[in-house]
């Protein structure tokens, strides 16, 4: 029984009960209407109760039947029924309401909520508009400014601002007692919404409109919501919500929502890996090796997920530096209210830093995060192994370098495993776990229960040059540089990728993270470097005339003392110089031709980590490029967007390529029988 009914004295309870988060699927869409129809048989009852059980609510509509044609009873019937009910029907909202759970407690005459708990309308981060009434509803009830505002946004709010924008009428500890005690005059006093004048339009709610639509203006969902809830002020309740559920529909089946969907699908399965906890004795010790960039974000994540944390440096004046770099974070993290003044004094109290590995000795995992070296890598392995317990895993943030020679220091490499963050280590949601040869089941159940526990999203990749993000990254990055070469310009190229949906092109992200990494990187490669594949050096001599970025004012752009970008005729010169002293004639790209040409290259790349097994699925490149690289969320991720395009397509575009190029844009074989088998790349399975 998804719903459960109960009298308790002159009040009828209705309890949603489907766990674990009540879920409004058909089940609980039947129990509601019987318990409407049972309603009508009970004759004296002066309020009807709609709680949740348990700790939550409702966290929406069932996501298993998104795809599937409509069933009745339909939820926009029912909480019209309870709309029109003649007995007051008050909503305990006992945890979170979210989507079709606060669309049905805007159906109710009254709102009593437990204290901080969420509400709210995330249906346009699934590419659609809320499609029972929150259109309408939410706007007569606390105006169109803030409704627009909540629900373009698709951001839950507290239980507090609900109270404080007349989302709810009341927060309680106990709501149901409040409820059961709410005085008869109260209820009577509480107004259904459809009651409520139409709302008005305000210049605050315009502006609000304007500023929520050039921040996702890829998106059609938050477009198409604010036009309905602004609508809400011009058409009657009962045309407002046909004109709604027409929206919800529209946009149910189009290509924005599909992606979306796959990708939340994709994020949940990588989440619900099944995991054996680490054993019993393990302790809630973390140490981090190197304090630097990555290693002072690893621990600032490891203190917020409420590890206690070691942070090792190579001498006293490092470790007193990778101190203050994770003290900077903490107080970061306070100014901007992420965390409270009492969770940053909590997160010092837990928070080591020094130069002695004797301090790591009951940690049960080590992460290394120290310079990019395989020597230095290596000579840290081997203290970390005498330093730690025999039970504790060893961990690596090596960005490219093999986990296998790596490992190859230690007595039990079965140990160790690759957990790969990225830059900044506290924002970013990706989670690299790489396995090495050896690597034991444990050391990988060790590397996802961290992940989970920093709400990461774990993505399991095997060992090559750079794994699976990196190593894309590498391709993409070598295929813009052949188009620099060829006859574009890095802002063209920028230009071209940010139409995309990209936050940044390919070369201001160089320009962020610094573009001497690539290049020590590309000097680690050249001994084995394909001496058939073209190499173009503008990157090299972009780092060999100190242009290293951000970080010294000048890299592919000019920055400004307060960091504004800027074109900068020296690159040109010195691409045009490249081109000259390469005997190549310059041809222009169109903005389209640049987005093929770098999406069509990684594509293909991915491709082959598949068939290598390096991914273990295309959904797993999709979190990767999403969740790692900027790849716009709304495209559902590269290998996803490359279905959309079709494989056959992306081949005949490399085969073309490869008449220029027959080395880099050699296509995968995966492409081929892709093709041939008449496969999606999402299908494909080695
Ligand atoms: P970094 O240069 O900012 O920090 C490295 C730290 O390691 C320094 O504080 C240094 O003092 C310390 N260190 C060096 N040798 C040591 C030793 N023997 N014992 C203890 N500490 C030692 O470098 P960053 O950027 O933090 O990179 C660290 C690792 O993370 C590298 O393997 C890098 O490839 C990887 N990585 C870097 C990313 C980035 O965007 N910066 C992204 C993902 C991974």
């Amino acid at each position: 029984m998804a719903v459960r009914t109960r009298r308790e004295k002159s009040n009828f309870i209705v309890e949603l009960d489907n766990p674990p988060v009540n879920a409004i699927g058909l089940a609980v869409r039947k129990g509601l209407h019987q318990a409407l129809e049972k309603l009508k048989c009970h004759k004296d009852v002066s309020r009807v109760i709609l709680i949740g059980k348990g700790d939550v609510f409702a966290a929406g509509g069932d996501l298993k039947e998104f795809d599937l044609p409509p069933v009745a009873p339909h939820l926009p019937d029912l909480i019209a029924q309870i709309e029109a009910s003649e007995v007051p029907w008050i909503a305990v909202i006992n945890g979170t309401a979210l989507g079709a759970g606060c669309e049905l407690i805007l159906g109710c005459s009254y709102r009593i909520a437990v204290p901080n708990c969420q509400v709210g309308f995330p249906e346009v981060t699934f590419g659609v508009v809320p499609g029972c009434g929150g259109t309408q509803r939410l706007p007569r009830l606390i105006g169109i400014e803030d409704a627009i505002a909540l629900i373009s946004q698709g951001k839950p709010i507290s239980s507090g601002k609900a109270l404080a924008i007349g989302l709810i009428d009341m927060i309680s500890e106990d709501p149901l007692a409040t409820a059961i005690k709410l005085s008869d005059s109260t209820i009577l006093n509480a107004k259904n919404i459809c009651q409520m004048p139409s709302p008005r339009v305000t210049h605050g709610a315009i502006k609000v409109s304007g500023k929520s639509v050039s921040r996702n203006s890829d998106l059609v969902a938050p477009k198409k919501a604010i036009e309905l809830v602004l609508k809400s002020a011009d058409v009657p309740l009962a045309e407002g919500l046909k004109l709604e559920r027409e929206t919800f529909y529209e946009l149910h089946s189009n290509e924005q929502a599909r992606s979306l969907r796959h990708v939340i699908f994709a994020e949940r399965k990588a989440n619900s890996v099944q995991i054996p906890i680490l054993d019993a004795e393990s302790s809630d010790h973390v140490a981090v090796i190197g304090g630097g960039a990555m290693g002072s974000g690893i621990g600032y994540a490891l203190l917020s997920a409420g590890y206690r944390v070691t942070v090792i440096e190579s001498d006293s004046a490092s470790s007193e530096r990778a101190s203050s770099n994770v003290l900077k974070l903490i107080d970061a993290g306070i100014k901007r209210e992420y965390i409270t003044q009492s969770d940053g004094l909590n997160y010092r109290a837990r928070l080591r830093t020094s130069s002695d590995y004797a301090e790591i000795a009951d940690a049960s995992v080590a992460i290394e995060a120290v310079f990019e070296d395989m020597q230095v890598k290596k000579s840290v392995f081997a203290m970390m192994e005498t330093s730690v317990a025999d039970s504790a895993i060893l961990a690596s943030n090596t960005s490219y370098l093999d986990l296998n020679e790596i490992a190859g220091v230690v007595e039990d490499p079965s140990r160790v495993v690759g957990l790969h963050f990225f830059a900044p280590a506290h924002i970013m949601k990706l989670l690299e776990i790489v396995r090495g040869d050896a690597t034991s089941q444990r050391a990988l159940a060790a590397g996802f229960a961290i992940a989970r526990r920093l709400r990461k999203v774990p993505v399991l990749a095997g060992v090559c040059d750079g794994f699976i993000g990196n190593r894309i990254l590498s391709r993409y990055r070598e295929a813009a540089d052949s188009l620099l070469l060829d006859g574009a310009l890095p802002w063209e190229v920028d230009q071209a990728m940010v139409n995309f949906g990209y936050p940044m092109g390919p070369y201001e992200a160089q320009d962020l993270s610094g573009l001497d990494i690539a290049y020590a990187n590309r000097r680690r490669q050249d001994a084995t470097r394909d001496p058939d594949r073209r190499y173009v050096s503008i990157a090299d001599k972009m780092v060999e005339n100190d242009r290293l970025g951000r970080k010294s004012g000048l890299g592919w752009y000019q920055y400004s003392a307060s960091g504004q970008k800027q074109i900068d005729g020296r690159v040109e010169a010195l691409i045009l110089q490249e081109s000259r002293r390469e005997g190549v004639s310059r041809v222009e790209y169109s903005p389209n031709e640049i987005q093929q040409r770098l999406l069509s290259a990684m594509i293909n790349e991915a491709a082959d980590i598949l068939q290598e097994g390096i991914a273990q699925s295309a959904a797993d490149v999709d979190l990767v490029t999403i969740f790692g690289y900027g790849f716009p969320r709304w495209r559902g991720g590269l290998m996803h967007y490359a279905d959309y395009v079709g494989i056959g397509k992306i081949l005949t575009k490399l085969e073309n390529l490869q008449e220029e190029d027959f080395v880099a844009w050699k296509p995968s074989q995966v492409l081929y029988q892709c093709v041939a088998e008449n496969l999606n790349i999402s299908d494909y399975r080695r």
